[in-house]
Parts: C-alpha cells; sequence; structure tokens
C-alpha cells in the first residue's frame, strides 16, 4: 500500500476515516509490510506484502468460502506466471471465453481514462490491472483472497511486469472498508453471486461512488427456467464456496433499491451465438431460438427487439450472464 490508501479507506469497524500508520518495511513501490490503526477506536490493521486486511473477523460463510477456493487452486508452480498474464484470455475453455468477451464489451463501452475505480472481488486483479491499463488514475482491487494464483498476492506480477500501481486489499464486499462518494467506477465481475445479500454488496458499491458515478455488473449468473437446476453438481459448492444464481429482477431491483438507475445490455456471448453460432442458440433457449430469435436476428430491427424489449424475458428462459451498468444520480 501507499499513504495514498488512507484517503479512499475507512475502518470496517467504526466507519470512521482516520489512520495512523506503522511502516517495518517498504520497497521501492509501497509499504510491504506494516500496520495501521484507526485513530477512532484503535482497532488495527496488518499490511502484509504490500497488501492491508481491512476485514477483521470474518464470518463463517467467508471463512468456508476462503478454504473452499484454496482447495480448488490445488497446487501451483511459478510456471502459471504466464497464465497470470494472458487473462482473461485463457485458452478455450468455455467459461474463461466467455468472460474475456464480456470484459472485453466492457471495456468498449465504458471510457477508464482518469477513473478512480474499486474493483470488487478482484481474486487476482487481472481486471484492475487491465482498468489501469486503459487510463484509471487510482485502482484498487478488493477480495477475501490473498494466495498467489488465486488472491491478491498474484497482482504483484502485474504491478512488476507492467511497471504500473494499484491498491490490494482484503475486505468484504458487504462492508465494504472504503470512503462514501469516492470512486467513479465501482466493478465486479463474477462476484455478486458469491453473497447472499446481493442487495446489502450493490448499495455498499453505490456507497462508495460520487454522484453520476456508475456500477458495472458483468459475468453474473442469471438464472432462467430452462436450466434451472444449472447449480447442481457444482464443484464449488461441494467446496463449501458460495455460489448463488439470482434472478434478472433480483439484479435489477438491487440497484433500483440502492438508488442507481440500472441498464442491462445483451450479452456479447450470445451476441456472437446469435451471428455465427445457431446450434448453441438452440441449446441455449430451445424453440425460442429456432423460430423466433434467429430469424428475427437477420433484420436489423430483429436486432433491436432482442437487444432491447425482448431481453428481460430472455433472461427469464434461458441462463446467459449479466451485463449491467447502473448509475447514480448527479
Ligand atoms: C468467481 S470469483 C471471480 C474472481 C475475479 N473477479 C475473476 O473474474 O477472476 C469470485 C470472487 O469473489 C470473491 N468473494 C467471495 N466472497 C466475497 C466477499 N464477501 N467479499 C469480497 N469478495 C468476495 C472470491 O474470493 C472470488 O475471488
Ligand atoms: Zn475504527
Amino acid at each position: 500500500m501507499r499513504e495514498e490508501l488512507l484517503n479512499h479507506i475507512c475502518c470496517p469497524i467504526c466507519k470512521k476515516m482516520a489512520f495512523e500508520v506503522e511502516t517495518a518495511v517498504t520497497n521501492t513501490r509501497e509499504i510491504r509490510e506494516g500496520q495501521l490503526t484507526c485513530a477512532a477506536c484503535g482497532s488495527k490493521f496488518p499490511v502484509a506484502k504490500g497488501i492491508v486486511d481491512l476485514m477483521p473477523n470474518p464470518d463463517q460463510t467467508i471463512q468456508n468460502e476462503q478454504q473452499g477456493w484454496s482447495e480448488l487452486l490445488g497446487e501451483t508452480s511459478e510456471e502459471l506466471v504466464n497464465t497470470m498474464l494472458q487473462l482473461p484470455h485463457y485458452g478455450e475453455d468455455n467459461l474463461w471465453v466467455s468472460v474475456a468477451r464480456s470484459f472485453d464489451d466492457i471495456m468498449e463501452k465504458v471510457n477508464f481514462q482518469g477513473k478512480k475505480v474499486l474493483d470488487i472481488g478482484a481474486g487476482r486483479c487481472w481486471s484492475t490491472r487491465h482498468m489501469v491499463l486503459a487510463g484509471a488514475s487510482y485502482a484498487i482491487g478488493l477480495d477475501i483472497l490473498t494466495e498467489r494464483f488465486i488472491g491478491l498476492e498474484t497482482a504483484d506480477i502485474f504491478l512488476e511486469h507492467d511497471a504500473i500501481y494499484f491498491e490490494r486489499m482484503i475486505g468484504d464486499m458487504n462492508n465494504l472498508p472504503v470512503r462514501p462518494e469516492t470512486f467513479d467506477i465501482a466493478f465486479m465481475t463474477a462476484t455478486l453471486h458469491h453473497t447472499s445479500d446481493p442487495k446489502r454488496a450493490v448499495k455498499e458499491m453505490a456507497d462508495a461512488l460520487k454522484p453520476g458515478g456508475l456500477v458495472i455488473l458483468i459475468n453474473e449468473p442469471v438464472r432462467g427456467i430452462r436450466q434451472k437446476n444449472a447449480l447442481d453438481g457444482c464443484v464449488e459448492i461441494e467446496h463449501g464456496i458460495n455460489e448463488n444464481i439470482y434472478s434478472l429482477r433480483e439484479y435489477l431491483q438491487a440497484a433500483r433499491e440502492a438508488g442507481l438507475t440500472p441498464q442491462i445490455f445483451l450479452s456479447p456471448v450470445v451476441k456472437d451465438e446469435l451471428n455465427t453460432n445457431p446450434h448453441q442458440i438452440v441449446h441455449r433457449f430451445g424453440r425460442l431460438g429456432q423460430y423466433i430469435l434467429l430469424p428475427l436476428w437477420r433484420y436489423s430491427l430483429g436486432q433491436k427487439l432482442i437487444a432491447g424489449p425482448m431481453l428481460p424475458f430472455l433472461h427469464l428462459v434461458a441462463n446467459m450472464p449479466l451485463t449491467m451498468l447502473a448509475r447514480k444520480p448527479e
């Protein structure tokens, strides 16, 4: 961490915003080892490997999630460094192809130049990295995991490779240890569905934003009736990870109740399928895909219908990832 972080955080316990810093080890980049003390309540927050821990006493759900991810990670080796540098582009693996497609799409839709970004559930921080490379002026990757190759410590690879800087901190999306009205963008990819209380997490994001700021949610699964049992046999759940699939209504409600104005977009993954992979559309939507969506897609008006008024209905029918932008009023 760098001292500038103190202008962006609050104490997760008393919510006050003044800290004392003790520095034990620094390098040319940042404070690597040390401690923050809340000037109001006296709580202490260690800094280890440059990462400040603003999540004292994680609850059982978070502890289970931490253990589950660590189990799934298994053995690692430094050969993974190259893979990390390629993320989110990672071979032919379907999940990553979809994640990368939606991420690239959002990087085109949103201008990150000069923006202060909070990347929640950043995990390895590949997304934080790319937002900084796209011109974000200040960025924090926040997660509950630290382990290299799955959690925040992975960020060191990017900071060294690109000679860039962003902060990493341990924190809970349901109790964000950040100053209100501080960020231009609060971002999540594939993370909101890891809480049992998405309304609270979206409210936390909204509070962190300046007026006019933007919540970005991508790659969240949306429950469609055709794939009701999508979580059956989910390996993450077997490892104690908190996986949920919310409906579009629940995502929209969470945004509206947080005072945001949400806008949803046709998943670029589904758009690609409509353009080049009709079999996948039929697999996803059944007859609706075969007899309505594919024929409609041939016409520009049909494309507008599918990406506009029909979209909430399509989310109701079939699973497809969420792409949502939700604006805080000026
Ligand atoms: C599916 S992973 C996505 C990680 C990363 N965004 C990516 O796309 O590679 C979900 C992430 O949510 C994080 N997470 C789970 N519960 C959390 C919580 N309460 N607060 C913050 N992050 C959490 C997990 O540690 C994990 O890194
Ligand atoms: Zn405090």
